[in-house]
């Protein structure tokens, strides 16, 4: 009797717990803060919802080496951040869990390397682990740009040669797992486009989600040179569909975070398509590019840009710029603001400020009750910060309301809507 009683309340416990949220204290707001803008809000009260930071980035060859001692006989250094661990802990919320990330775009070698043996695996997270202490962090974000292939160097090294990094990830990341021990945070940045999630697949997801604490889905760049239409970089849909893609392949989604980039992107068209385009669907999204990759060296043509919030505007777009900015057009169905400049022909896409906390947050973050979001990066977003404010001001909504209660509340009915 007592005993069944027990069992009752235990399962009453587990349905409230895992009832309809309301709050989401434990909602993550993660900030890459890169060597390219190594610059904070500090005098922002949004400053203090930061939950987690990033710096980016340590290279990953650095922790391929043997023993603790170089040749010389002295104790390895770690290459130094453009900021230290320390020095960031000053200015930031005592609560806030600071990270070195680790790799990045084009620095997959460190982990090839790594990732080949269980003992090279075991070195790189014995590595890892010793940098964590020296440097005072509370964790690393693994950015490996992409186990599997479409990285970089794809044109030069087929993806048939790294398909063995498929099953080697997971392992890697049980390795560092076991070195940090439990109480250290291991998150992983992670592909957005679905063709190139090749090691994100039911059978390896499951595994990976046992040694990290959550993923960052990049959901941006997602129009990158390897596009041949136009679309949004950082659109509902297409964030909606990678997401989605990992909560197909068995992640919980309150372990995802899902990506803001506070950078504008900008891409060369092919005038004709889109005049056409324009002229039979009112729009030109889907209208062709000029070629944006070399087809044989995967070299970057130039014809995609991007700059940060930070950045100066390059002179020969200024005008294009300020026209699409006072011009654009928020497309409802996909997500995403966007202007095709038909006199200099290019075509653009961003999200604003506004678009972020009516759009964004409500459509991803809310309607699949995702873990929390993240930027890369917050120095980007500089001086102004208005992106990261109006971010911060809907995900504070979500995590003092639940994800049902702010703003647009209905996720079935937002769903519809896409
Ligand atoms: C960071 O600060 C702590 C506490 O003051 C100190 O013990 C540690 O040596 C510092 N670490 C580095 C790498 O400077
Ligand atoms: C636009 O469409 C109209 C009819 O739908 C056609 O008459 C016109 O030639 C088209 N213009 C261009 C530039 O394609
Ligand atoms: C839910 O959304 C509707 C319309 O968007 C609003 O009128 C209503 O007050 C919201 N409910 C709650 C509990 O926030
Ligand atoms: C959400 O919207 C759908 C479709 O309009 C409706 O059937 C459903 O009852 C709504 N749910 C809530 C909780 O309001």
């Amino acid at each position: 009797m007592f005993t069944g009683f027990w069992v009752v309340l235990n399962l009453l416990a587990m349905l409230v717990h895992m009832g309809p949220a309301s709050g989401s204290a434990d909602l993550r707001n993660f900030m890459y803060l890169t060597g390219q803008h190594p610059v904070m809000p500090v005098h922002m009260a949004e400053q203090q919802d930061i939950t987690h930071m990033a710096l980016a980035f340590m290279p990953s060859g650095v922790f391929n080496r043997r023993g603790q001692h170089d040749v010389d006989g002295n104790p390895h250094e770690w290459p130094p951040l453009f900021q230290s661990i320390n020095h960031t802990r000053m200015l930031v919320n005592p609560k806030t869990k600071l990270l070195v990330a680790i790799g990045g775009w084009g620095d997959t070698f460190g982990f090839e390397k790594g990732a080949q043996s269980p003992k090279s695996r075991q070195r790189f997270a014995h590595n890892v682990a010793a940098m964590v202490t020296a440097t005072g962090a509370d964790g690393v974000d693994i950015d490996w740009e992409y186990p599997g292939g479409n990285g970089e160097d794809y044109r030069e090294v087929p993806n048939a040669e790294k398909a063995w990094e498929i099953t080697a990830y997971p392992l890697l990341l049980a390795a560092i797992r076991e070195a940090l021990g439990p109480d250290k945070i291991l998150s992983a940045a992670v592909p957005g486009k679905p063709e190139d999630m090749l090691a994100f697949t039911p059978d390896t997801v499951p595994d990976i989600m046992r040694s990290v604490d959550f993923l960052n889905v990049m959901t941006y760049d997602l129009m990158n040179r390897r596009n041949t239409v136009t679309t949004h970089h950082s659109g509902v849909q297409n964030s909606l569909t990678a997401v989605d893609a990992y909560i197909a392949a068995g992640c919980d989604a309150r372990r995802i975070n899902f990506g803001l980039a506070f950078y504008v992107k900008y891409y060369k068209t092919e005038h004709d398509d889109c005049v056409r385009r324009k002229n039979q669907t009112g729009s030109a999204l889907g209208c062709r590019t000029l070629l944006m990759e070399d087809p044989d060296t995967g070299a970057d043509l130039g014809r995609a840009a991007a700059f940060s919030w930070h950045d100066n505007v390059p002179e020969e777009v200024q005008a294009s710029f300020a026209r699409a900015q006072t011009d654009g057009t928020y497309d409802k169905e996909g997500g995403g603001y966007y202007y095709w400049d038909e006199d200099a022909d290019l075509w653009w896409s961003f999200d604003t400020a506004e678009a972020i906390a009516s759009e964004k947050i409500p459509r991803v973050l809310q309607a699949r009750k995702l873990g929390g979001v993240f930027a890369w990066g917050l120095g980007e977003d500089g001086p102004k910060y208005e992106h990261f404010t109006s971010m911060c001001r809907a995900w504070k909504k979500v995590r003092d309301d639940g994800w049902g209660m702010a703003g647009r509340n209905n996720s079935s009915e937002i769903r519809d809507e896409l």
